[in-house]
């Protein structure tokens, strides 16, 4: 894991901080800068980038874009929790029959404006000699390169929005009536060339997820604090303490906690580890005791099969907005945010309250990997006991942890009373399905 950002990620989340602190609507960052070879066909008519947010944010809340005409992007990703699933479906159903079950959480949308892009050996910065492994990409297995190979997934996965080709999917833009506004931002001829058209569709998708007032609001209370504006009561700061901690939770090891160089900590180091988390019976896929899903080594990445080394490991989430969440890691195999801070206290200390029993009765520990690859399991602090031993973190640590992680929560999607900060952030342009 890495305990830094790249230089680049860094300015630019230092970027977005300062614009979200300025409350100046910002210029989308990744759009600029992967603005290149991809985009820049498109980019000929200057469009301009409140058009195209504008235009991206209606395209994400129509249903009418998927195969079934049920699912839009907000259907899972509910922009009223964050860009988090909505209540009940942390495992979406969607499809072409607009029921078939997913295979993994879904993740919140926010604050991934400056993921840097997916390497397998993450060096500080080029004095670094360090090797410290894979980090970046996006989804949990980091597979897509970049926010618009991301868009592809969804809109052509058949377990999502299920079109089956561009045409397929551009015929239903259409006929939901944005041909015309597409057009004014890229040109009268754009539909004669299926793929600049396509292109077209993702650009839209990325720069209105690119916009800070929706995307990187920094307007949670721990936001506040940072800020000098207010302060922790003594329960989450001592969960602040406990989090940070190497001989207690060791959290912010891998879920970076505080600003570096002005940037405002996203909470994660975009870095991979294998947790061990237990398997999610509920999952349709998992009635096949033979189907595992080893994140970085496949099956639904295809590219690191070889890689046995790296079974098991998923990409460090951020916890901003964690607390929205109720089923948790990448399989949402464990429910409620206190038994995911307990899992870390007592995976080791007490494996029989995580794992099913065996045929001898004792824990079936790591039973979502197969067991020659249970050596990749991290044993990194807190996870360096045995059964039996005291845990690193005691209950009541736990709770003052979630008291904590409750701080992270964007002003938006918590009730007034809980956050002082309510309204004073740069979040008037809430968006509604
Ligand atoms: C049926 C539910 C569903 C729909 C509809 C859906 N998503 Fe997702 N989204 C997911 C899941 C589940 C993941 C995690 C996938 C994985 O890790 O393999 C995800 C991942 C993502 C990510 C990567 C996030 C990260 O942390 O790296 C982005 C970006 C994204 N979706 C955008 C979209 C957009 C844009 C749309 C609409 C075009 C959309 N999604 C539609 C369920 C959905
Ligand atoms: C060694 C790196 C590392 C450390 C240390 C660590 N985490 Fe994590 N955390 C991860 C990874 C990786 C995942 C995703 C694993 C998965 O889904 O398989 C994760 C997931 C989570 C989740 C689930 C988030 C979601 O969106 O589902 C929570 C909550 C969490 N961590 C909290 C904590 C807390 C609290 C601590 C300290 C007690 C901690 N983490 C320490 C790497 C780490």
């Amino acid at each position: 894991m890495n305990s830094l950002l790249p230089t680049a990620a860094r300015c630019a989340a230092a970027f977005v901080a300062l614009l979200s602190l300025s409350g100046v609507a910002a210029p989308p960052l990744a759009a600029q800068q992967s603005a290149g070879s991809f985009y820049a066909p498109l980019l000929k008519s200057k469009p301009k980038v409140e058009d195209m947010a504008e235009l991206g944010r209606v395209l994400f809340m129509d249903k009418r874009l998927s195969a079934s005409g049920q699912v839009a992007c907000a259907s899972c990703h509910d922009p009223a929790r964050a860009f988090g699933p909505p209540v009940g479906l942390s495992i979406a159903r969607a499809g072409a029959d607009g029921r078939s079950m997913g295979l993994r959480a879904v993740p919140s949308l926010r604050y991934r404006q400056t993921v840097p892009p997916f390497t397998l050996s993450f060096h500080e910065g080029e004095a670094d000699v360090t090797d410290q492994g894979p980090a970046g990409g996006h989804t949990w297995d980091g597979r897509a390169g970049s926010a618009h190979e991301q868009a592809r997934l969804p809109l052509f996965s058949p377990l999502e929005m299920a079109n089956r080709s561009p045409a397929e999917l551009l015929a239903k833009v259409r006929a939901a009536g944005h041909g015309a506004a597409l057009e004014r931002l890229f040109g009268a001829d754009l539909f004669k060339d299926e793929a600049l058209a396509l292109n077209a569709v993702l650009l839209v998708l990325e720069v209105y997820q690119q916009t800070p007032a929706s995307f990187s609001p920094f307007s949670s209370k721990y936001d506040a604090v940072l800020r000098g504006q207010t302060q922790l009561s003594a329960a989450e700061a001592r969960g602040l303490e406990l989090f940070r901690r190497p001989d207690k939770g060791n959290c912010a090891l891998c879920h970076v906690a505080d600003i570096k160089e002005g940037a405002f900590p996203l909470f994660t180091d975009w870095g991979y580890v294998a947790l061990g988390v237990p398997r999610n019976r509920a999952l349709a896929a998992n009635r096949n005791p033979a189907w595992f899903d080893l994140g970085l080594c496949g099956p639904l990445r295809t590219d690191l099969q070889a890689r046995k080394d790296l079974c098991g490991q998923f990409r460090t989430p951020s916890l901003r907005n964690v607390a929205l969440r109720e089923q948790f890691f990448h399989n949402g195999a464990i429910t409620g945010l206190e038994a995911a801070v307990r899992f870390y206290a007592t995976r080791d200390t007490d494996p029989a309250a995580w794992y099913p029993a065996g045929r001898q009765g004792a824990p079936r520990r790591f039973d979502d990997m197969p067991a020659q690859y249970h050596g990749n399991v991290t044993t990194d602090p807190p996870f360096d006991r045995h059964p039996g031993q005291r845990p690193a973190l005691s209950a009541a640590d736990v709770r003052d942890i979630v008291a904590f992680l409750k701080t992270l929560t964007d002003a938006d999607a918590v009730p007034a009373a809980v956050n002082p900060t309510r309204g004073k952030a740069s979040t008037a342009r809430a968006v509604k399905p």
